[in-house]
């Protein structure tokens, strides 16, 4: 098959990429691409009125925007057949992230260091990092989508010139809940129907579904993933010839599509500075996904290790929705910027030491915003820098800061309140559905969660803690009801044992599952009365259970001692206008009575 793939590039791709370049060793002195370093700088065309042009939902793009998608299509392709060893290609860029561990354009890592990707996980730089990296994604990609368009037949130019203009990559709004659906079939055909450069209608590989390794890199990655030539999802098996299952991907998604939704809701609803939002809630939903995209650890497709992700495409739509669930927190926040932190070793990567401190004025390589500074954390707060902005963010069609502030409320009310809201309010409103009104008092309701917290230093390798509730008799099913994910790079386990470890630095990482949605549920099915105390704290303390895999491998209940998982209450009023969000109350009440003697419960 790979002679198509040549065929489509001399087809598709760019006359002249810059020549092979040698690749390099990280901590060496770096090669930097012949035609000068790439900086970071997005796209600067601007509407004729001024403005940034939009980042839309993927569905959103496809279906009112042909002519931006047609170029995106074929853009992409181009983009993921460009020549591996520039800077600038697919791969290359895709390689920051993660494995091959290797500088990219001379950006150095701490010497020290264990070799690792410059992406940062668990910590606060987790939005302010992807961001940069997705407009370089972006910057790149739309040199090919502006070339694409200048080679269309001379009568359709302008038009698909004007349509390259305006491209800004898509998001897939995976937060949605049921409103949202499935997964977009755009993410999961192999093949997309296009408008190709000869101006003729024509089916091609459909360059969101899969990338196709060309080859990849001696050397670059390890274990199974040397031999794989194309990005997988849920493979069939570990072995070379394993294919994906895009069912399987599209059935754990809709099983976990009101959990997420939650999850992001209670973080906007109850994180109070953008270091717990982007941990506690975004951090742990994104990660959902990567699972839900990639599949198990142990028969994991790329988009499940954090060393290889950024390979499979959907890492730009997904992570472009974690951009912007980003940007529609700090818009609600205009004054909150991240709290300084001290790295410790689940943090480590590239360029990060334990012990370093991280805050607003970090640099974020290997982002070059100049030939020799990087883009700092206080510098991408503004999406508009990089020349994009977001349906909810174009705070330039309101009148006032007061009149975005309120449209910014709008819609996290609308789009992003737990899903309890909706339950509570809808039978109320004749639509069917279940009537739960009995359970409000004065507009509120009891919510339930439970929150974690876990020494770092006991979270050794990827941690997942998945809760359910099981049923009455064994033979019934188990519920799901939300889960806590920490997602580690395998480096990891090599930097843990190199860095010396001191009490000072021992913290605490926080987890959040949202239950009431859950409870609801068996409200409906009889098998709970109420969601006051009373009633369902012994319903939780006969049915709430957890399981949790560190590295793919079970973790015995009786090695959780340095994790704590505790059951929680507090009441949630829902205002009478659909456009204010959830009023949280500042208590909350704690029932360690719930998981008391369970692994990883209170003490008894
Ligand atoms: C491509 O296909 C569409 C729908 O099938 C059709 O409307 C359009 O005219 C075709 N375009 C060309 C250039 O053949
Ligand atoms: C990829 O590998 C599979 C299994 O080894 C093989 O069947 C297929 O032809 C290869 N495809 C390409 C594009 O090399
Ligand atoms: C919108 O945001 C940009 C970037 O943050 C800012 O420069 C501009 O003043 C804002 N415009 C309005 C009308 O609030
Ligand atoms: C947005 O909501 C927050 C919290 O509910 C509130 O404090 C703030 O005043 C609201 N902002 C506007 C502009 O309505
Ligand atoms: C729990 O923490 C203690 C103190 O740091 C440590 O000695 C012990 O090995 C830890 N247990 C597990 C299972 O990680």
């Amino acid at each position: 098959m790979w002679f198509l793939h040549v065929l489509s590039l001399l087809l598709l791709s760019t006359a002249t990429f810059a020549a092979s370049l040698p690749w390099h060793d990280p901590h060496l002195p770096g090669l930097v691409a012949q035609d000068g370093k790439t900086l970071v700088k997005g796209i600067d065309w601007r509407t004729p009125d001024g403005h940034v042009p939009i980042r839309r939902e993927v569905r959103d793009l496809k279906a009112n925007y042909p002519d931006i998608w047609n170029v995106y299509m074929l853009g992409l392709r181009s983009f993921q057949l460009s020549e591996e060893t520039d800077p600038k290609s697919y791969y290359q860029i895709a390689g920051i992230h993660g494995r091959p561990y290797k500088a990219w354009e001379d950006a150095q890592g701490k010497s020290g260091n264990p070799p690792a990707g410059y992406c940062t996980h668990n910590g606060a730089l987790f939005g302010s990092w992807h961001r940069p990296y997705l407009a370089l994604y972006e910057q790149e990609l739309h040199k090919h989508v502006e070339d694409i368009a200048l080679r269309m037949p001379s009568q359709l130019i302008q038009q698909y010139t004007a349509a390259a203009d305006q491209f800004r990559i898509p998001y897939w709004d995976w937060a949605l809940g049921d409103s949202g659906g499935s997964v977009p079939e755009v993410i999961t055909s192999p093949t997309v129907d296009v408008i190709g450069i000869d101006g003729q209608n024509q089916s091609i590989p459909n360059p969101l579904h899969h990338f196709d390794f060309h080859p990849v890199l001696p050397g670059d990655f390890a274990d199974k993933w040397v031999n794989l030539n194309t990005t997988l999802r849920w493979p069939t098996s570990n072995a070379v010839d394993a294919v994906s299952q895009e069912t399987v991907f599209i059935q754990n998604y809709n099983d976990i599509i009101t959990m997420l939704h939650n999850q992001v809701s209670d973080g906007y609803s109850i994180a109070s500075d953008l270091n717990s939002f982007s941990k506690t809630y975004l951090e742990t939903a994104h990660g959902w996904v990567h699972n839900a995209v990639g599949g198990p650890d142990n028969q994991a497709g790329h988009m499940n290790p954090i060393d290889y992700s950024a390979f499979d495409p959907i890492f730009a739509l997904h992570h472009c929705n974690v951009d912007r669930l980003l940007a529609i927190w700090e818009a609600a926040h205009p004054g909150l910027d991240i709290v300084p932190e001290t790295i410790d070793s689940n943090m480590i990567n590239f360029w990060l030491s334990q012990g370093d401190t991280i805050d607003t004025n970090s640099d974020l390589p290997p982002f070059w915003k100049t030939e020799t500074t990087f883009w700092k954390v206080s510098e991408v707060r503004d999406t508009q820098i990089f020349g994009y902005a977001y349906p909810e963010t174009m705070n330039w069609t309101f009148s006032s800061a007061d009149a975005y502030g309120a449209s910014i409320n709008s819609t996290i009310a609308r789009l992003y309140s737990n899903s309890a809201r909706s339950s509570l309010t809808a039978g109320a409103a004749g639509t069917g559905a279940a009537n739960f009104n009995h359970l409000l008092k004065d507009n509120s309701y009891t919510d339930w969660n439970v929150e974690i917290r876990a020494a770092r230093s006991a979270l050794k390798a990827t941690f997942i803690m998945r809760f359910s509730l099981v049923g009455t008799f064994s033979s019934d099913p188990v519920t799901q009801v939300g889960a806590w994910h920490v997602l580690m790079s395998e480096s990891h386990r090599v930097a843990a044992r190199k860095v010396k470890r001191t009490n000072t630095l021992e913290k605490q990482q926080e987890g959040h599952v949202s239950l009431t949605s859950a409870l609801l549920t068996e409200i409906a099915a009889g098998h709970l009365e109420s969601l006051e105390a009373v009633d369902v704290v012994p319903f939780l303390k006969e049915k709430l259970t957890w399981k949790a895999t560190m590295g793919g491998t079970a973790v015995p209940h009786g090695e959780l001692q340095n994790i704590t998982i505790t059951v929680s209450s507090t009441q949630v009023r829902i205002p009478e206008s659909a456009d204010q969000p959830l009023e949280y109350s500042a208590e909350t009440t704690p029932y360690p009575e719930v998981t008391a003697g369970k692994g990883g419960g209170a003490k008894v």
